[in-house]
């Protein structure tokens, strides 16, 4: 008995005492100076905590550390787990040129069980909007943070200011939990959307105060059980799924909880939104629960004739099918008088659509409903009268 459990802690001990190694940037020759651009010293550590068969970490004390484009690529790593502390921000380049023609700034690649605590990015977007802003050429603008064919992703805890285009873009991932973030950028920022999600499944955001120039949170293409739960959005467009039905052959969105939300002065506030052209896409079981809007401009929207500038699509509609869609508790005010709007395609109406309890209203006055092409019912109380 005794012999097996000597050899078993000797066993053990080995890879317990290599567990959870500390990789600290500093040591990789990182300077938080602002100025020094830091990427190949994040590169090499975490080319060594990709590197060891136990869990590791990457340690970045505080302060500012200056980086170009950096790619953490995951495909070759050997462990599963690498946590990435940060206590410093991560600061995008002054000239935007830089970054700007490259889909994102900072990017995982291929990576599993990779989780960041803390830090800040600060994407330093201003000088990109005032271009754009003038009309002038300009690069579209990077994303600062994107998840790339990823899974096991957990980001707790961390700040990202003034993106160039979107903040945070999963794209192709599984399993992803984002808690504890504040996203912002001014108002006026252009598509600097706080968290864009397309074709991933299994995905969390919680406990989060977001606030930028375009959609808190915005569902693309391809995604299914995606969980969005106590939330501020504003400044902003709200929250949105789509744009949807752009191709013809174009992956759905399944299974969307969106609840606890609070949206204040936000564009929009709910919005599903689909190209007006031939698409087999589908929205289907989404539940919007317990939600307060305060003065949103469209608080509840359904628009499937989304076509800007008649361009593209001009006399064409919807394919994009939309069925069980539940507005469940929501109340608040609408900062214009229609406060509910079901737009749906002419040729695929939107079935299976639940008001319940709601409650919205327009200053001292009534706020209205607007129906076309929607089929569904009301219950509990419903203000606005609903138009089914
Ligand atoms: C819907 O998504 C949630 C996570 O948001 C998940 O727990 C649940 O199992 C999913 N339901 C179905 C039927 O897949
Ligand atoms: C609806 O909201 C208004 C304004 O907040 C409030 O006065 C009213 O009592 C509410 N009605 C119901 C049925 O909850």
């Amino acid at each position: 008995m005794i012999q097996i459990l000597i050899l078993t802690i000797f066993h053990f001990s080995p890879s317990s005492s290599a567990a959870n190694k500390v990789y600290n940037v500093m040591s990789f020759g990182a300077k938080p100076d602002s100025e020094t651009d830091c990427a190949n010293a994040f590169l090499s550590a975490w080319g060594a905590a990709c590197s060891t068969r136990q869990p590791a970490t990457i340690y970045v004390p505080p302060g500012r550390y200056l980086l170009g484009n950096i790619r953490f690529d995951g495909a070759s790593c050997k462990n599963n787990a690498t946590t990435i502390r940060i206590d410093g921000t991560l600061v995008a380049p002054l000239n935007y040129n830089v970054i700007g023609d490259t889909d994102s700034w900072v990017k995982f690649e291929s990576v599993t069980g990779v989780s960041i605590y803390g830090g800040a990015l600060d994407g330093r977007g201003n000088g990109l909007w005032a271009c754009k802003n003038s009309g002038k050429t300009c690069p579209q603008g990077a994303t600062s943070l994107l998840f790339h064919n990823s899974k096991k992703i957990m980001v707790n805890g961390l700040t990202s200011t003034n993106s160039q285009m979107f903040h945070i873009l999963l794209d192709g991932c599984h399993d992803v939990e984002f808690v504890n973030m504040k996203i912002s950028a001014p108002g006026n920022s252009p598509n600097t959307d706080g968290i864009h999600v397309q074709q991933s499944s299994g995905v969390t955001i919680a406990n989060s105060h977001i606030g930028t120039g375009d959609d808190c949170i915005s569902i693309g293409p391809g995604n299914s059980n995606v969980w969005i739960d106590s939330l501020a959005c504003g400044p902003g467009h709200g929250i949105s799924i789509g744009s949807l039905g752009w191709d013809m052959e174009e992956a759905g969105v399944e299974n969307v909880t969106v609840k606890t939300v609070t949206l204040t002065g936000t564009e929009n506030g709910l919005r599903v939104k689909t190209w007006a052209r031939p698409s087999n896409g589908f929205v289907r079981n989404v539940l919007f629960q317990h939600i307060v809007m305060v003065n949103v401009q469209n608080p509840i929207i359904i628009d499937q004739n989304y076509c800007p500038n008649d361009h593209n699509c001009p006399h064409q509609s919807s394919g994009v099918k939309i069925s069980d869609v539940t507005y469940r508790d929501i109340h608040g005010t609408s900062a214009t008088e229609v406060a509910i709007k079901f737009g749906c395609s002419k040729t695929y109406p939107c079935k299976g659509i639940t008001l319940d309890q709601i409650n919205l209203s327009h200053g001292d006055k009534t706020a209205l409903a607007s129906c076309t092409n929607a089929l569904g019912t009301a219950t509990g109380v419903v203000r606005p009268t609903s138009c089914f």
